[in-house]
């Protein structure tokens, strides 16, 4: 039975797909820098789709995917309520949740004070956790502009590698979550299709030992 793999589009597709090939899956469509959005391998036992990132457990809880790799920042900011199961923590993608200035200004955090963010209720829970008042505005990328451009106060964001801070100007404050891909599957097809899943675990726990 072939399984069908949503992927969140970007450096989590790009890793996954990395693995898979490595293990020998073939899939002669597919390049990094392709504007193509479905493959399948050439044993046709693996549909991979690249999809955006708060869109995979649509796919996955609604069956248009059996399962589905996406960052568990964005389970958590977008997708709680949705019905399928948490099945492997990929150890891939790791990242971690900061509220981030510019470099060297200080930040009176005892005032009200603006937050740039794609993470609102991550951000607000942060900040609510830690008694601070703050006004959220929500952003939808390239979220490190904010503070530059005087629309916010502070970011909150994730930070990987921090090169997007350190070209920006921007220094991290407070890092306080972290983060990393997780595989999710839809209800029924963990019945159905177990095998074919613990194949793909398997690939996957095999190249994070070799990485
Ligand atoms: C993400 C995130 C940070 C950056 C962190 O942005 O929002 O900007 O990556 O990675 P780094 O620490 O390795 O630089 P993304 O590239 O997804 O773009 P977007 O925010 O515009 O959606
Ligand atoms: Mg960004």
């Amino acid at each position: 039975m072939s399984i069908h793999m949503a992927l969140a589009k970007g450096r989590i597709a790009k890793t996954v797909m990395t693995y898979l090939q490595k293990s020998g899956y073939e899939f002669p469509t597919y390049s990094e820098d392709s504007r193509k959005l479905i493959f399948e391998d050439v044993g046709l036992t693996i549909k991979v789709t690249l999809v955006k990132s708060p869109d995979v457990a649509v796919y996955v809880e609604r069956g248009a995917a059996d399962i589905g790799v996406v960052g568990e920042d964005v389970l958590i900011e977008e997708c709680s309520g949705a019905d399928v199961y948490e099945i492997l923590d990929l150890g891939i993608g790791c990242c971690r949740m900061a509220v981030a200035g510019i470099a060297g200004k200080k930040v009176d955090m005892t005032k009200r004070i603006t937050v740039g963010t794609k993470y609102p209720r991550i951000a607000r829970q942060y900040f609510e956790n830690n008694h601070h008042s703050v006004d959220i505005i929500k952003l939808n990328g390239s979220v490190e502009l904010a503070p530059i451009v005087g629309l916010s106060d502070v970011i909150v964001d994730i930070v990987e590698t921090g090169n997007t801070l350190r070209a920006n100007g921007l220094d991290v404050l407070q890092y306080f979550m972290d983060f990393s891909a997780r595989m999710i599957c839809n209800t029924v097809s963990f019945k159905l299709k177990i095998d074919e899943i613990q194949q793909l675990i398997h690939v996957i726990k095999r190249n994070n030992a070799e990485a």
